[in-house]
């Protein structure tokens, strides 16, 4: 007998974990909006606006900026199918998960990967990709921004000058970055950039943004083989997503479009250093209420992201069983450990939506009680501790 389920009823969380992060009504009443044929003139004229708030967000006046439909690793595969050739040689930073993703990805396209290690919890320098390089040339290099499975920010200075130096084009995974902290494409020189709506874009997941440089979109026009990715072959979406007439590509996911463009209405909106600098006070805040905790963060403080923060769960404490707790006792999400990290530390979100002054206290007084829960002591209040961060900035 078959049987029909319930109607969907999801619980309501609040999320600070490593994404998706809370998503504003605005935004989801955006998704609620009525679907229209994806080639209606009144679609294409969203898609366009939505490639143009994309590159004011990206920073860049690249021509080619769209949202691929799929997630943030559509984006990443969108890349390297196109930049990379069988028997090409690509340089990789891996200092974390996604480095780890990509160049699988990579060898996955054929490609010769040499990979640039750092510690997970630790960012990358030009310098180390240098010595990796050992004086070869290279067809990318490649870089995590914001590596989500640790909280290290590996600084973009330098590399578009390295790249030049390796005869590479310069890729960066932005999927944790855009939105949160600035990206700035040209400023930097980046060739090619892909992002994700989950996180600090406060958009559910869905749609990857992407971005490549003329330069870029030379590299493709010049393979010697076509792209192994009909779906992902970004000189056939060119005519889709661009161009006077549309040529019909795939269907783009039209209600995530409408999503998209009301998130990226919000952070235009916000205006992008208020959103950056939101996204700074509130990760000082936390990190106070947390070392009053007597939590140890470890990534140092100068490679910190302001959205993610990795903390140690202390010797002695469940780390599952605090999220458990969270989750059911509070309603509030935060991320576990991944790697080498795995087990024992949290990463908590600070993404968009997610990052307030609410968000901020509700989680140090959750953490606190789960911690309690355990036999852990405190060695001081966390939100006296955040509140002093807050009052040491409104002072004049
Ligand atoms: C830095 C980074 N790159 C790539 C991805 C992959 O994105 P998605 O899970 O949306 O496919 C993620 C997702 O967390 C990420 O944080």
């Amino acid at each position: 007998m078959s049987t029909i389920p319930a109607p969907l009823d999801p619980p309501s969380r609040v999320l600070m974990g490593p994404g998706p992060s809370d998503v504003p009504p605005e935004i989801l009443q955006a998704l609620a909006r009525p679907c229209i044929g994806h080639l209606d003139p009144a679609f294409v004229e969203i898609m366009d606006q939505n490639k143009g708030m994309l590159r004011q967000v990206f920073g860049t006046d690249n021509a080619m900026t769209l949202p691929m439909s799929g997630t943030g690793s559509a984006g990443m595969e969108t890349l390297l199918v196109n930049l990379v050739e069988p028997g090409d040689r690509v340089l990789v930073g891996v200092n974390g998960v996604f480095g780890g993703r990509m160049c699988e990805v990579a060898r996955r396209c054929g490609a010769e990967v040499v990979r640039v290690e750092a510690p997970w919890g630790r960012a990358l320098s030009p310098d180390a990709f240098r010595a990796r390089a050992e004086g070869r040339r290279f067809k990318l290099v490649a870089v995590v921004h914001a590596e989500t499975s640790t909280g290290a920010r590996t600084d973009l200075q330098g590399f578009r000058e390295l790249a030049d130096d390796l005869g590479a084009l310069l890729a960066v995974d932005c999927v944790t970055s855009l939105g949160g902290i600035p990206v700035e494409l040209d400023a930097h020189g980046v060739d090619a950039a892909y992002s994700g709506t989950q996180k600090c874009l406060s958009v559910p997941p869905g749609l990857a943004p992407v971005s490549l440089s003329e330069r870029a979109m030379a590299a493709v026009a010049a393979r010697r083989s076509p792209v192994a990715s009909w779906y992902l072959d970004l000189s056939l979406l060119a005519s889709y997503w661009g161009g006077q007439k549309r040529a019909y590509h795939h269907t783009a996911p039209v209600n995530m479009n409408y999503a998209l463009h009301a998130g990226l209405r919000l952070a235009l909106e916000e205006g992008l250093p208020t959103r950056y600098a939101r996204h700074q006070l509130h990760a000082a805040a936390l990190r106070q209420g947390l070392l009053a905790l007597g939590l140890d963060l470890p990534v140092p403080e100068a490679e910190r992201l302001p959205q993610l923060t990795l903390v140690a769960a202390p010797a002695g404490v469940d780390e599952a069983a605090v999220r458990a707790f969270l989750l059911q006792q509070v309603g509030l999400e935060i991320g576990g450990g991944l790697g080498d990290f795995a087990g024992k530390a949290w990463r908590i979100g600070l993404m968009g939506a997610s990052c307030s002054r609410r968000h901020v206290s509700l989680c140090l007084s959750g953490l606190h009680q789960a911690l309690r829960a355990q036999g852990w002591k405190a060695p001081h209040d966390p939100l006296s501790a955040a509140a002093g961060v807050y009052e040491a900035r409104v002072a004049p």
